[in-house]
């Protein structure tokens, strides 16, 4: 894809000007980045850059048996910290990432957020839209909830012209999320994962799209 098209993607919205590289070999040049980590308000939860007072909580989110059931593997606490560290080095590269999520009385649910996936692949360059929750605030709607902030987000702020998403087949849970979220899957993207080996038991990956609303949106959300 041409740096045009990139552009087109990645339009420039803020001040300063970042150098970064995208999957493949797409060089980056036209996306600005704000200087701090936007926040954003739902009626439930706060979406919000991360503190060092994360890491613990995260951690514990990392090893838990339920969670890592659909990742290839659980985290040990160093391997956690350095997802935490690719995760803020995101957000300075790019502007957005995997916001914490926390609820009002500021408890650690997890994360949901965007990220350029470091693979190359048949839809690649993209933005896609992730989650990752502690087991205790399943079931709550907070996956959605925040992935509706993140969307909105990714439409009308940073005026992306498509979101992506991508689970192993068998993680119900996640792809249910993408459903609740209007994402739609069409088999023929369905890929294996290029980080897996092709005998993993996750390497089937199913591919969800999302385009802009044509009318505004009208969550509620508010930038804070
Ligand atoms: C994927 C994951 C974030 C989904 O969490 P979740 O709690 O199932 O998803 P939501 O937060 O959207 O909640 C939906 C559930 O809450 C219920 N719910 C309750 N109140 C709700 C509300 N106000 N709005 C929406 N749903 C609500 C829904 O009915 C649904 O229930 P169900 O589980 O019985 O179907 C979670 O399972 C997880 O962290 N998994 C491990 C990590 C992972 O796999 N990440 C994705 C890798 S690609």
């Amino acid at each position: 894809m041409a740096e045009t098209e990139l552009s087109l993607i990645f339009p420039q919205r803020f001040g300063d000007s970042v150098h970064g590289r995208l999957p493949g070999d797409h060089v980056l040049t036209s996306i600005a980045v704000p200087s701090t980590t936007p926040e954003l308000k739902t009626e439930r939860l706060l979406l919000r850059g991360w503190r060092a007072s994360d890491r613990g909580p995260f951690a514990a989110m990392n090893a838990e048996p339920q969670v890592v059931e659909q990742l290839p593997a659980a985290l040990s606490r160093p391997e956690s910290d350095a997802l935490a560290d690719r995760i803020e080095a995101h957000f300075k590269m790019h502007g957005f990432g995997f916001w914490v999520i926390e609820t009002v009385n500021t408890e650690f649910v997890g994360f949901v957020g965007l990220a350029v996936p470091t693979f190359k692949s048949h839809f690649s360059p993209a933005v896609e839209i992730g989650w990752r929750l502690n087991p205790k605030h399943w079931g709550q709607g907070y996956a959605t909830e925040g992935g509706r902030a993140a969307l909105e987000y990714a439409f009308e702020q940073l005026d992306l012209e498509e979101i992506v998403s991508f689970t192993a087949t068998e993680n119900r849970r996640s792809r249910g999320v993408m459903e609740r979220l209007g994402m739609s899957r069409d088999p023929a993207d369905d890929f294996d994962h290029p980080q897996l080996p092709p005998e993993h038991r996750l390497s089937r990956h199913v591919l969800y799209r999302i385009d802009p609303p044509r009318a505004p949106l009208v969550s509620g959300v508010r930038l804070v």
